[in-house]
């Protein structure tokens, strides 16, 4: 089914800013048909076609969020797909009001889809996304099976989504901690050029899935249950996500590190990373320090973060404004505060950076390259 919707009545509300706008097309999106799309400016609200999605991980955080940043998005679905593991075959999700049965990975296969949603850990995408590509799918991969592959894109569409070609049918998703690190230091790279900096995270519960927030939940009601972390997390702080490397470093950190320099498509911007498990569940934050090759103003750096697409300026501590994971959880958006020259360093910038590591850390930007796709022709 084709479903072209064309959005000719958003033009008129142009001049608002881009919250506005999209509080309006949420507004809007209530009363319109299910085949009205929109996203953030790139898009430029261009025609989309109705798709068949498959959402592989479909029960997980990640796959829970995607279905609803895709009812949230107006995004256009002609017939959806949800995959889970073997344990969740037959239960129904509701989406858009209708009730939708969870199948097996062989038989999404089968069905055909236009486009994937995976986010359903490594070895499932390492096993599968070939498999729907070879039909001619393409697949967009949540997990870090092929974010570092030579041969496969890790896509920020604000950012480099224009790299994008026809043959692009594997596309990864950057790790949610490097995602929102990325989103801030775009516009400040183009201008300054970052050259090395030191990075920090406070990092929710919910970037381990659904297991790892029933453990935060059992400590808390003081109940036994199986334990994702080698330690208590209630009232504590690991400085440890995912697995030690050799190099003392974990994979999350040298994830930071290496998926920096791809997605700004610079080999020499070195960034460490101390990754850190806090137990929180509405996103993660980042304690981020950058040196310059350029010298800066504060005043262009506040400018220039905040005329950047998706990311929010909250940079007013003498009134306690500044981004936290209470106020960013549910939201798109990537929060940016407490920016201050460093004190020995005058090419270097501290920063806080907080983001839903659920939603533009994963779901969002899984969906908003859809999106982008879809509105440059990928599906005709
Ligand atoms: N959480 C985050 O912030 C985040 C951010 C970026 C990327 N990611 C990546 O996204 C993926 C999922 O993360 P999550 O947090 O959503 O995990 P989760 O809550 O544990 O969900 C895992 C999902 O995968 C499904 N699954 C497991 N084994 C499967 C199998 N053999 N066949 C089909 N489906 C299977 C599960 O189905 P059942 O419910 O039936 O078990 C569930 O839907 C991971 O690769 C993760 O690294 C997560």
């Amino acid at each position: 089914m084709l479903g072209y919707t064309q959005l000719d009545e958003l033009d008129s509300i142009d001049g608002f800013t881009i919250p506005d706008k999209l509080q309006a097309l949420d507004n809007y999106s209530q009363t319109a048909p299910k085949t009205l799309c929109y996203g953030h400016e790139f898009t430029n609200f261009a025609y989309m076609r109705s798709l068949r999605v498959a959402v592989v991980g479909a029960t997980g955080l990640v796959g829970r969020t995607m279905l609803k940043v895709l009812e949230e998005r107006g995004f256009p679905v002609s017939e959806l797909i949800l995959v889970a593991s073997e344990k969740s075959l037959g239960s129904k999700i509701v989406f858009s009001g209708s009730e939708v049965e969870v199948v097996s990975i062989e038989n999404a296969l089968e069905m055909g889809a236009d486009v994937a949603l995976f986010s359903a850990g490594g070895a499932i995408s390492l096993k599968w996304a070939h498999k729907f590509a070879e039909k001619g799918v393409t697949v967009i991969d949540n997990s870090s099976a092929f974010r570092m592959s030579p041969n496969h894109k890790l896509i920020i569409p604000e950012i480099n989504g224009s790299d994008l070609v026809e043959g692009d049918l594997i596309i990864a998703n950057p790790n949610c901690t490097t995602m929102q690190l990325v989103m801030a230091l775009k516009p400040l790279h183009d201008r300054f050029r970052v050259k090395r900096g030191v990075v920090n995270t406070y990092q929710s519960v919910t970037g381990t899935g659904q297991a790892a927030i029933a453990q935060l939940e059992a400590e808390r009601r003081g109940d036994e249950v199986e334990k994702v972390y080698p330690h208590n997390i209630d009232m504590n702080c690991l400085p440890h996500c995912d697995v030690f490397q050799e190099n003392g470093y974990t994979k999350e950190e040298m994830k930071v590190h290496f998926e920096t320099k791809k997605i700004l498509g610079d080999e020499e911007i070195h960034l460490s990373c101390t990754a850190v498990r806090v137990p929180v569940a509405g996103g993660h934050s980042e304690a981020v320090y950058v040196e310059f090759e350029k010298d800066f103003e504060l005043e262009e750096v506040r400018k220039l973060l905040e005329e950047f697409d998706g990311l929010i300026l909250e940079d007013d501590p003498q009134n306690n404004v500044y981004p936290m994971p209470l106020n960013a959880r549910g939201n798109d958006d990537v929060f940016v505060g407490r920016l201050r020259r460093d004190l020995a360093y005058e090419k270097g910038l501290h920063m806080w950076v907080v983001s839903d590591n659920l939603r533009k850390g994963a779901a969002t930007n899984t969906i908003q390259i859809a999106e982008y796709l879809n509105s440059k022709g990928r599906w005709g």
